[in-house]
């Protein structure tokens, strides 16, 4: 599986779809940029994201609001006290952890440990094993759960309270060591807040502080108020965004899964007070299905409830997807009551009630968030889409099984010889579909080669032109995943590429 990761990033850039940022300089750590092919997937799940949201709910609207905003969003947020990593230091080899990740990869340890238990028994007995009650029954496997339990119990409750000093005992007492000393020499835990700040203005005029935001939803609950008067919307209804966020992650690890630099695209949904677990399960499903949608494979998506709730939540789950690196979180849907609003109420001075006309009464809205990265999603689509193929004739492929809609491209064609007329009978069907799709000409190399080209950046659709074209207007399509060929008449190309790549 590691292995298939290297692959991805290697493969990521090769065909442009994910530089490391500045590389000429050697990069810089976890920030990257986004390629030719990359950046029109990237516009892709974006689109497919917004119009699901904006065009398909009526009660749904946009904004782009600014990433710089005054600091007191901040304070009032959580964000300047609570918004911290709880970071830890090994001291022989000077590197630095974080607390609860380190943690978190002990648990795992342990159900790898009760995992392959469960594997070597199931060989052991073949058809008749029961792996529930195995688990229930069998003395190693009941301890290492009860270990797991217990160092579970600790981390939450340590978590909950914020108590430094018990997750660093933790690590203590189950003696985690550091992966690159191989020591257990360790500093206290003490917590580092992960907003980047800058000054804006000059010192003369008195600099203020700003920060570079780490979510865009503050963006969207300054302005819920502008939203609700100036579009007379009703509660319940749902304001929509897409922005980059900025975060100082300490643990920068696994490509563009974890960023310093990213881009979310978040939804509020502002309705009655006591009504936020309905909204909650409802936008919950309303999202899975959305992911389901995209066609990689229902079994890869599933739901995480939250053990330890953020400052401003009191439910929330994940939609973690099944990376080549193990489940991990897509998306966070999280029910934040009213403190945003509150708070911002109280820091402001300003009222940002809702008149309900319905109960003939005015109430701060409960909120229910939909949060995805736009990165994760692509790392998680790329990561479903790269297949390696062994083919008939002996030769491997490797091809980038993209959901049509999604896709950087759409359709290449290609002229099979550069001459003849070939060339000018390409550009003409070319130029009748590219304001529909997204198109790519393509002359240099064997037809082979071109369409290994096409399979490598996930193409749905290659339509070779030949010398037949020219007097009956004809031409080869070849599918992507099937390899398929078929000859369609030139007027046919619209309807079929339509077919697979609308929403
Ligand atoms: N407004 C709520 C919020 O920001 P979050 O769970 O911290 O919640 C939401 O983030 C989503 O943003 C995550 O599910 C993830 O997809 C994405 N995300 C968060 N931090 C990220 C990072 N450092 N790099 C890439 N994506 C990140």
């Amino acid at each position: 599986q590691e292995d298939v990761f290297k692959k991805l990033v290697a493969h990521c850039k090769e065909y442009g779809f994910v530089f490391p940022s500045s590389e000429i300089y050697d990069g810089l750590g976890a920030v990257y940029d986004y390629g030719q092919n990359g950046v029109e997937l990237k516009n892709n799940i974006k689109k497919y994201w917004w119009d699901s949201m904006v065009l398909l709910h009526e009660n749904v609207v946009g904004i782009d609001a600014a990433i710089f905003m005054h600091p007191t969003t901040w304070k009032a947020s959580g964000h300047v006290d609570a918004f911290n990593d709880p970071l830890i230091d090994n001291k022989d080899s000077k590197k630095r952890y974080r607390a609860d990740v380190l943690i978190e990869d002990l648990l795992a340890k342990y159900d790898d440990k009760i995992e392959k238990e469960v594997e070597k028994a199931a060989k052991r007995f073949g058809e008749s094993f029961d792996a529930a009650l195995y688990r229930q029954t069998n003395p190693r496997v009941q301890e290492h759960q009860a270990k797991r339990d217990e160092i579970h119990a600790r981390f939450v409750k340590a978590l909950n309270d914020s108590d430094l000093a018990e997750l660093k005992q933790i690590i203590v007492d189950y003696e985690v060591v550091c992966p690159i000393s191989g020591t257990k020499n360790w500093t206290d835990v003490r917590q580092f807040n992960l907003m980047f700040s800058t000054e804006m203005g000059s010192t003369a005029d008195g600099a203020m502080k700003i920060y570079l935001r780490p979510e865009t939803a503050q963006g969207i609950f300054v302005n819920y108020l502008n939203v609700q008067k100036t579009g007379r919307m009703k509660i319940p209804f749902g304001i929509a965004q897409i922005g980059k966020a900025f975060r100082n992650e300490i643990v920068a690890r696994q490509f563009i899964f974890r960023m310093r630099e990213f881009e979310q695209m978040e939804m509020q949904f502002f309705v009655r007070p006591g009504t936020e677990m309905e909204w909650f399960k409802q936008w919950k499903e309303t999202r899975l299905k959305w992911h389901k949608a995209l066609g990689l494979g229902d079994h890869k998506y599933r739901f995480h409830d939250h053990d330890k709730l953020a400052h401003y939540a009191n439910a929330a789950t994940d939609i973690e997807f099944e990376m080549p690196f193990g489940f991990k979180e897509v998306e966070g849907i999280h029910s934040r009551t009213d403190f945003d609003l509150s708070s911002h109420e109280k820091y402001s001075g300003k009222s940002i009630k809702y008149f309900d006309p319905e109960l003939n009464e005015s109430y701060t809205p409960y909120v229910i968030e939909t949060s995805i990265g736009v990165d994760r999603t692509f790392l998680s689509i790329m990561a479903a889409s790269y297949t390696e193929e062994q083919l008939e004739n002996g030769e491997s492929r490797v091809v980038l099984k993209l959901p049509a809609v999604l896709a950087p491209i759409k359709l290449a064609v290609m002229p099979l010889v550069k001459k003849d007329g070939l060339p000018e009978k390409a550009r003409e069907i070319m130029n009748s579909l590219k304001f529909d799709f997204k198109c790519q000409y393509d002359e240099k190399d064997s037809i082979g080669k071109r369409y290994r080209r096409q399979d490598a950046i996930g193409t749905p659709f290659c339509v070779t032109v030949d010398h037949d074209s020219l007097t009956d207007n004809t031409v080869t399509i070849r599918y992507r995943d099937t390899m398929q060929q078929e000859r369609v008449p030139v007027e046919k190309l619209h309807e079929i590429i339509a077919q697979k790549v609308s929403m």
